[in-house]
């Protein structure tokens, strides 16, 4: 592909909260609500957010640097550094690059990417801006399982054939949260921009609600996937399947038992179920029940402090979701990038201030058991 309009980062924009900051002047109301919105009273939004905060870096001082670097291995690969773009949907909405964009940018700066079902670009389109230059980061396609299972395999044979990595299956979004944001601002997709690998696709058949009955329970839900569905994915895909939306540690053990490549542990950004706990509160007890098994993390991850605290509660690699949105509607490809680039600049100077060299040796020795006594006060003013 032509490489993407080239933009400038907007003065005084260091931070990703600065990207928030400043993409609530780019957005109209609509996208606004849509990529900042979280369910019910986001509170989840918001825990997500106080967890990190609350987790005190312990450091050490003294310790030898040199040679220190960001690298880890994920499924089989080494990657620069644990950073992943996580799936947004509906990128088109916060610039006319979208996806292609944000991928330019994951492929030049060693990101993962995980791509959306829900994407505004076609899967091969995206993958073709990803290229595939080896220090390009991981890049995997995020699967919503469409009641059709002939739907479901065609997608799941096209992300195959565009080399993608792995799916990415997520499991916490049957229906949509409430999300109050969205029906206040009365949310709609603007023209051009729509869910293209979903193009055209029937809606599941309307069963017909007797009285009495849900039409969420007996309607939508009639066909919402479950536990057979994810061995059945995996029986009819070759490429390694990773679940996302797992908080419960039943949950991950069954991921674990039935054979998967990795767990994402997240809320969905607070978007679906609200005051479900934050990522951070149940990383560690979702890393206990599965042992080796990787176990990614997303939600509330703002700063390199808290890529490193991540990594410390054992987790492989950490997703962002709306901070490189926000970068994509400052300045395309170029303010995802600049997200990319700071965060990983932040965590390259967390983890020196720390005295830690690599991230194999983040451990929960890096962090200070106990209730927090630092400033989570400040966390409910954040754009998130
Ligand atoms: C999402 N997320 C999401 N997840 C997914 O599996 N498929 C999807 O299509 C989307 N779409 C989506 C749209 C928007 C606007 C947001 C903000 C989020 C959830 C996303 O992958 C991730 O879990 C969260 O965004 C992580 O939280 P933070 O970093 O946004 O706090
Ligand atoms: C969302 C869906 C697309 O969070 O996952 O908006």
């Amino acid at each position: 592909m032509t490489a993407p309009s080239v933009e400038t980062i907007p003065p005084g924009v260091v931070t990703l909260e600065d990207h928030a900051r400043h993409a609530q002047t780019v957005l109209d109301a609509n996208a606004w609500a849509y990529f900042s919105g979280g369910a019910g009273d986001e509170i989840t939004v918001r825990a997500n957010r106080c967890a990190w905060d609350g987790l005190q870096l312990y450091p050490r001082v003294l310790q030898p640097l040199a040679g220190g670097h960001t690298r880890v291995k994920l499924l089989g690969r080494t990657l620069a550094h644990p950073i992943l773009l996580a799936p947004v949907a509906f990128q088109r909405m916060a610039h006319p690059d979208g996806e292609l964009a944000s991928a330019y940018a994951a492929a030049a700066l060693g990101a993962g990417m995980v791509l959306s079902t829900q994407s505004s670009f076609a899967m091969e389109k995206v993958a073709a801006a990803a290229g595939n230059d080896c220090a390009r980061g991981p890049f995997y396609f995020q699967l919503y399982l469409q009641y059709d299972r002939a739907v479901t395999l065609e997608l799941v044979r096209r992300a195959e054939q565009a080399g993608f990595e792995a799916l990415v299956l997520t499991v916490d979004a049957p229906t949509h949260g409430a999300r109050d944001r969205e029906r206040r601002a009365g949310f709609k997709l603007p023209p051009g921009v729509s869910a293209v690998h979903l193009a055209g696709l029937a809606p599941a058949p309307n069963v017909a609600l007797q009285p009495g009955q849900s039409a969420l329970f007996d309607g939508l839900l009639a066909h919402a996937p479950t536990w057979d569905d994810v061995a059945w994915l995996q029986a009819h895909t070759r490429l390694p399947v990773l679940l996302k939306g797992i908080l419960h540690p039943a949950d991950a053990r069954q991921a674990a038992a039935l054979g998967l490549a990795g767990i994402i542990v997240s809320n969905h950004g607070g978007r679906t179920l609200d005051t479900t706990p934050a990522t951070a509160a149940v990383l560690p007890r979702i890393k206990d029940a599965v042992g080796a098994l990787p176990v990614l993390v997303d939600g509330g991850i703002r700063r390199g402090t808290d890529v490193l605290k991540a990594m410390a509660l054992g987790a492989s690699a950490v997703l962002i979701g709306r901070p490189y949105v926000y970068g994509l509607a400052n300045a395309g490809a170029v303010g995802v990038a600049h997200v990319l680039r700071l965060l990983r600049d932040e965590l390259e100077i967390a983890m020196a201030l720390c005295g830690c060299k690599t991230l194999d040796q983040a451990s929960a020795a890096l962090l200070l058991e106990g209730k927090s006594t630092i400033g989570i006060a400040n966390a409910t003013d954040s754009y998130l």
